[in-house]
């Protein structure tokens, strides 16, 4: 059980979730891939992105982690099911259902959820809180769903780290200025988003946000309740694009120095 916990993304998106991860359970040695020379994955069909997750699965396997968090709504919205059949012996937690139960817990009576173009596509955030709500007699969660294709690029090109960016403002708006003062609560469900508050504060003005990498993480520390590494933890970082782009950004959210490493699949 001394193994590391393997979490993937397309890009740097995915270290809002390690960062969870990390809070929750700080002595647990982490494999981070950032597939960023296939970015954005949000664009993509399902059979792209679960040949891309079984890939960087295989890849997290050779590394012997001991389970996969995917890091990224779009993988968790495309790839999730396929994946879990196809590595029946390896505990995988995503970003989708999650998010959903903190939802349903939650109970907003009209909310917008922000997901990637594919994430949004599968409809299955809609699905869940639907059934959920539906099962646990609850009333309905009237949900916005809004792709918003710009953001994971624009988060990638460095935009994100520097406060109040008027392009980042003028792309929120775009998505979200007719729901003003109609929702109060903003599900981010693409793992990039978390990166755009201030922007999406702009558009939306005062909400509640839900950050799903908080349940992913409370997830995936049911599953390891406590820290199974008796040495210090570690994270290695790897990336499939440019190392030094990745690593700059990486910096911004870590607030610290990450080497990564190119994959060589
Ligand atoms: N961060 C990912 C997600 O949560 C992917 C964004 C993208 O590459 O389009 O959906």
């Amino acid at each position: 059980m001394n193994k590391p916990i393997g979490v993937f993304d397309s890009g740097v998106g995915g270290l809002t979730v390690v960062q969870e991860i990390r809070r929750l359970m700080p002595t647990e040695s982490i494999i981070y891939v950032g597939d960023t020379a296939r970015a954005p994955y949000g664009c993509k069909d399902a059979e792209t992105l679960i040949s891309h997750g079984r890939e960087i699965i295989r890849f997290m396997l050779k590394k012997k982690v001991k389970a996969v968090v995917m890091a990224c709504g779009t993988s968790s919205s495309t790839s999730y099911e396929q994946l879990c059949k196809e590595f029946p012996d390896l505990p995988i937690v995503d970003t989708i259902r999650p998010a959903a139960k903190a939802v349903i817990a939650a109970k907003p009576k009209e909310c917008a959820f922000a997901a990637t173009v594919a994430t949004v596509k599968s409809g299955l955030f809609e699905r869940l809180v639907k059934a959920g709500s539906q099962s646990n007699g609850s009333s309905e969660i009237k949900i916005h769903s809004r792709a918003c294709p710009l953001f994971a690029p624009m988060v990638e090109a460095g935009l994100a780290t520097k406060k109040n960016n008027p392009l980042l403002f003028f792309a929120a708006e775009n998505y979200f200025a007719d729901l003003r003062g109609k929702v109060d609560t903003l599900i981010l469900g693409c793992t990039h988003y978390p990166l755009l508050t201030d922007a999406l504060t702009h558009a939306l003005g005062e909400i509640e946000f839900i950050n799903p990498a908080t349940a992913t993480a409370k997830k995936i520390n049911e599953i390891f309740p406590i820290s199974s590494s008796e040495e210090k933890a570690k994270i290695k970082y790897f990336t499939s694009g440019d190392e030094k782009n990745f690593s700059k950004i990486a910096k911004f959210i870590l607030k610290g120095e990450c080497n990564p490493k190119k994959i060589i699949w």
